[in-house]
């Protein structure tokens, strides 16, 4: 009679386990299932693309990557790809970060971007002098560029979706940037960029990246730039607006009219580094040598953002979102340059040491609440 008993309990409390088992299963995969995703919300619009920093790239940065793997399904090398990086000596080249960066995007079948081929900023010191410091000869310069495009792009032949070939040829007044490159090679210098990459990989797509690109004078520069391209027979895919903006930069009507301008010129769009700061403005655009000195004054929210100004910075970025969803049929990827808050270039660019808060998740690693709303809304359009 009491050997019965045990056994009855026992049954019962294997019962328990087996439900509580179930239970915990189901709820785990309803979880998954029901869990908030931005590249489902925006899926057959455009891909949704995040810049990884090398602390990600690194793994060393879970909480990130686990975001990273929820939300996006392509990403780009904030820094580890472009020249002083990955080539920091002419017989030298460190691909250990980028390697890392492309193995990761595979692994998770995401469009993995090149970020970027030829840029005068983070340009390897030697790249464009002689061991004398004197400039080196078109031919020698042509020689580098060639041999650099065709080591990088050739190491990710077939695995890298497209390049940014060239970034920031064109100063805001619609002349060419008097880059290195431009100083000894003239504009050709472009056109060679492009050459070089289709040699390396012809089925990577090739891209132009540049800032400020609202602005007419640049906007009419890269649309005469694709017609060079397009008029020598070579491949351009598409043109990167970078997208740094603020809470008055751009206007939208402008942004608007060179995403038409750039689409009519035969080319898709691409928003490549979005942001946008949410602090006083001192400088628009994104050029790297403009810097500012730090005062107190232009660093108001070190304690958080107050919540009228969190409401206008949504409401501004949604009006953008809508935007590229607009014209989602010549956008074919939107990214952001960078994960959380406390990731961003914009803390540190154009003011050293500021607390800024222009991207999609918070130092909490929390959606900010536009985001949480694209989200919300994917799950039940009815809303
Ligand atoms: C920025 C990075 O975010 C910073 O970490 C780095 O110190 C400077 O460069 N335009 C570009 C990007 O094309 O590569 C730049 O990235 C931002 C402006």
């Amino acid at each position: 009679m009491k050997t019965h008993h045990i056994w009855k309990k026992c049954h019962i409390g294997i019962l328990c386990i087996v439900c509580a088992f179930f239970i915990e299963v189901k709820s785990a995969s309803s979880a998954e299932h029901t869990e908030h995703s931005l590249k489902r919300a925006v899926e057959g619009n455009f891909l949704m693309g995040v810049a990884l920093n090398t602390r990600q790239v690194n793994g060393r940065d879970q909480q990130a990557t686990r975001l990273i793997k929820q939300h996006f399904n392509s990403i780009v090398a904030e820094n580890c790809m472009k020249s002083s990086a990955i080539h920091p000596e002419k017989n030298r080249f460190n691909f250990a970060d980028a390697d890392k960066l492309v193995h990761f995007g595979e692994e998770n079948g995401m469009a993995v971007i090149g970020h970027c081929l030829i840029w005068h900023s983070q340009l390897a010191p030697w790249f464009c002098i002689d061991e004398n410091g004197a400039k080196v000869s078109p031919d020698e310069l042509k020689k580098r560029m060639r041999d650099h495009i065709h080591a990088v792009v050739g190491r990710y032949k077939g695995r890298i979706k497209g390049w940014d070939v060239v970034n920031e040829a064109i100063e805001s007044n619609g002349s060419w940037r008097k880059s290195p490159f431009y100083e000894i090679l003239g504009e050709e210098y472009i056109p060679l960029a492009f050459q070089y990459a289709h040699e390396a990989d012809p089925q990577a797509e090739l891209y132009y990246n540049d800032y400020g690109m609202d602005a007419k004078a640049k906007r009419n520069k890269v649309v005469e730039l694709i017609g060079m391209l397009k008029k020598r027979g070579l491949r351009i895919d598409a043109v990167g607006m970078q997208g740094h903006m603020g809470m008055k930069y751009p206007e939208s009507d402008n942004f608007e009219k060179s995403i038409l301008s750039f689409s009519n010129a035969g080319v898709n769009v691409m928003i490549t580094e979005w942001d946008m700061s949410a602090l006083p403005n001192v400088q628009t655009g994104a050029n790297i040598a403009d810097t500012v000195a730090y005062r107190k004054s232009i660093d108001p929210y070190t304690d958080g953002l107050p919540d009228a100004i969190s409401q206008a910075w949504n409401n501004r970025m949604k009006e953008f979102f809508n935007l590229f969803l607009k014209h989602s049929n010549v956008i074919t990827r939107v990214t952001v340059w960078g994960l959380t808050d406390g990731d961003s270039w914009k803390n540190g660019f154009p003011v050293r040491g500021r607390v800024d808060y222009p991207l999609l998740f918070d130092r909490h690693y929390m959606p900010k609440p536009f985001v949480q709303e694209i989200m919300e809304h994917q799950a039940d359009p009815s809303r």
